[in-house]
Formats: C-alpha cells, sequence, structure tokens
C-alpha cells in the first residue's frame, strides 16, 4: 500500500499532509507532519495539485479556504472535531451587542461558519500572541474554554469571556489520573495540551501545542514524561526520543475523528479523487479574512 501511495501521490503530483493524532502508519508516509498552525502554513505555501489532509474536517476546510485553486482531499469527509460546533447560536451577535471593541477570537477548531464571524482565527501555538497582540481589551474566545482559561492567565490585562466548548477528548482527562501516572513515574514532568482542563494543567511543568510538548520532550533532559493529549502523538515521541518513555492517562486519550485516516483510506481518495472538500465561495471569503490575519499576526 506503502509505495502504491508513493506512485500515486508523484504521478498526480500530490502532497500528503497529516496531523500528530493521526495514525503511526499514516504520519509515516506523510510528506508533512505537524499541528496545526504548521499545516496551515504549509497548505498554503504547496504548490502541489493535490493536498490529501489526513486530519479532521476543520483543517481540510482551512486547507481549502487558504487554498482555493488546489484540489483538497480527505481521506474520510466524516472526520470531525465535535469541538468545531460548539458555539451557540446568537451568542456571538450578542457579545458584540454588549461589548462595542469586542473582537471575536477563534480557535481554528471551528466550523467555517464560525470563523466567517470571527476576527482573528488562532491555534494552541499562537493563541497567547495573538491575543496579546490585538489592540480590543475586550476578547471573546471560541469554541475551547480550556484554552481561552490558560489564555486568560497570561493575558491578564485583557477582558476574556470564555464560550462553553470543549475538547470531549482532552476534557476527560483528569487530575486523579495525572495523579496515579505521577506517583507511579515520581521523576516525570508532565506535558500538557491547552485543551485539557484547569485541574490537569495545574498539574503540569510544560503546557503547549502538539508541537510544542514534541520539542520540549526532544530538548528535555529527563529521560521519562507523562503525555496529557491524544496519545497518537507517541509516534513522534518514541522515533525523536527512542531512548525516553512516554506515559498516558488510563484510558490513553484517542480521538476518534483523527483515527478514521487509514493508509486504506488515504490510497483509496488518491486512486479515486472522490473526497473532496468544497467550501461555498462566498463562506470562503470571509472565512479566508480571520485565518489570514493569523498567519500575518503569527509572523
Ligand atoms: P495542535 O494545534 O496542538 O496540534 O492541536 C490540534 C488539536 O486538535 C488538539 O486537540
Ligand atoms: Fe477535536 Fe479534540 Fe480531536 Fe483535537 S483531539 S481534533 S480538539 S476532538
Amino acid at each position: 500500500m506503502k509505495n502504491q501511495i508513493e506512485q500515486l501521490k508523484r504521478a498526480k503530483n500530490a502532497v500528503i499532509l497529516a496531523h500528530y493524532y493521526t495514525p503511526a502508519e499514516v504520519q509515516e508516509i506523510a510528506d508533512f507532519v505537524g499541528d496545526s498552525f504548521y499545516l496551515a502554513k504549509i497548505a498554503k505555501q504547496t504548490d502541489a495539485d493535490i493536498i490529501v489532509f489526513c486530519g479532521v474536517q476543520f483543517m481540510g476546510e482551512s486547507a481549502k479556504i487558504l487554498n482555493p485553486d488546489k484540489k483538497v482531499l480527505m481521506p474520510d469527509l466524516t472526520a470531525d472535531c465535535p469541538m468545531a460546533h460548539m458555539v451557540a447560536d446568537g451568542i456571538i451577535e450578542e457579545m458584540r451587542a454588549k461589548y462595542h471593541d469586542l473582537a471575536v477570537v477563534c480557535y481554528i477548531n471551528s466550523t467555517a461558519e464560525l470563523k466567517c464571524k470571527s476576527d482573528v482565527c488562532v491555534t494552541s501555538s499562537n493563541a497567547v500572541k495573538i491575543v496579546k497582540t490585538l489592540p480590543n481589551k475586550n476578547i471573546f474566545f471560541i469554541p475551547d474554554r480550556n484554552l481561552g482559561s490558560f489564555v486568560a492567565k497570561q493575558v491578564t490585562e485583557k477582558n476574556i469571556i470564555l464560550n462553553d466548548g470543549c475538547c470531549p477528548i482532552h476534557a476527560a482527562i483528569t487530575g486523579s489520573q495525572i495523579e496515579a501516572e505521577k506517583e507511579k513515574h515520581p521523576n516525570a514532568p508532565v506535558l500538557s495540551h491547552p485543551e485539557c482542563e484547569a485541574e490537569v494543567l495545574a498539574l503540569s511543568d510544560y503546557i503547549g501545542s502538539t508541537a510544542d510538548i514534541i520539542a520540549y520532550s526532544r530538548n528535555s533532559q529527563a529521560s521519562e514524561f507523562i503525555v496529557a493529549t491524544e496519545d497518537g502523538v507517541d509516534y513522534k515521541l518514541i522515533s525523536d526520543n527512542p531512548n525516553k518513555r512516554f506515559y498516558y492517562p488510563d484510558p490513553r486519550p484517542c480521538c476518534a475523528g483523527m483515527k478514521l485516516n487509514t493508509l486504506e483510506a488515504v490510497l483509496s481518495v488518491l486512486e479515486k479523487e472522490d473526497k473532496e472538500i468544497t467550501v461555498d465561495e462566498d463562506v470562503r471569503h470571509r472565512a479566508l479574512i480571520p485565518l489570514d490575519r493569523m498567519l500575518e499576526f503569527a509572523k
């Protein structure tokens, strides 16, 4: 299968992008593997004719918004991020009416429709920097209350209003699961994704995006780590650090949407080109504004 994928990729001038949460065998054959921010930048820069995006819907959608002339395919169009939809109807308009200088800051884990109503997008690797840079005092942070509250703790000069959305996978990790791992591995620093609940972040030695967690463990002198994020990162952590040990909360966090990106599905979509991401042209134009602003601000 890997050889067939390689041949089709070359014949069709296709590029495969994969998130760190996808299955190991997909990360193995991908041309670029990264966190959401890195993959968005690559999607904008590539000169391939076809982008095969192994991730969840909002990632493929962002790639299409940034790159309308390319064919963006996903191995499984049903791979979704539940958090991307977690903003109640009318609440953005309500907040805008309440605060005249409001900036709606939209985590990239959101639908294109939500991006259309937002001022700027962020990812977990640049949210603090971008919110700090905004001239607005009042910020409505959607959809993730946990990333929003992590940002609020570091940008205390702003009034950050939280929205009641979260990642069900990260929110399911509890403080007692982390305590249990710490008891078994007392010398292991805890590395967490900011989508985790405050009780988990309070027990953490380092908080960052998937790429930040990977970089931290590569540069750290420690030989073992407790990792509070989706277990797909294990592939990169182990390949970068074959002599280090990585432990996860029990049960190991697993994002069902990400795991739909199987090798079979990648081969099939490259053969048939049948699972194409489409975005309505008006939506695309409006959603491009906050995405482009993110790329600009993050420079
Ligand atoms: P990263 O941007 O850190 O890779 O996170 C994406 C994501 O979906 C986290 O759940
Ligand atoms: Fe969405 Fe959570 Fe899966 Fe990330 S891990 S894609 S936030 S459901």
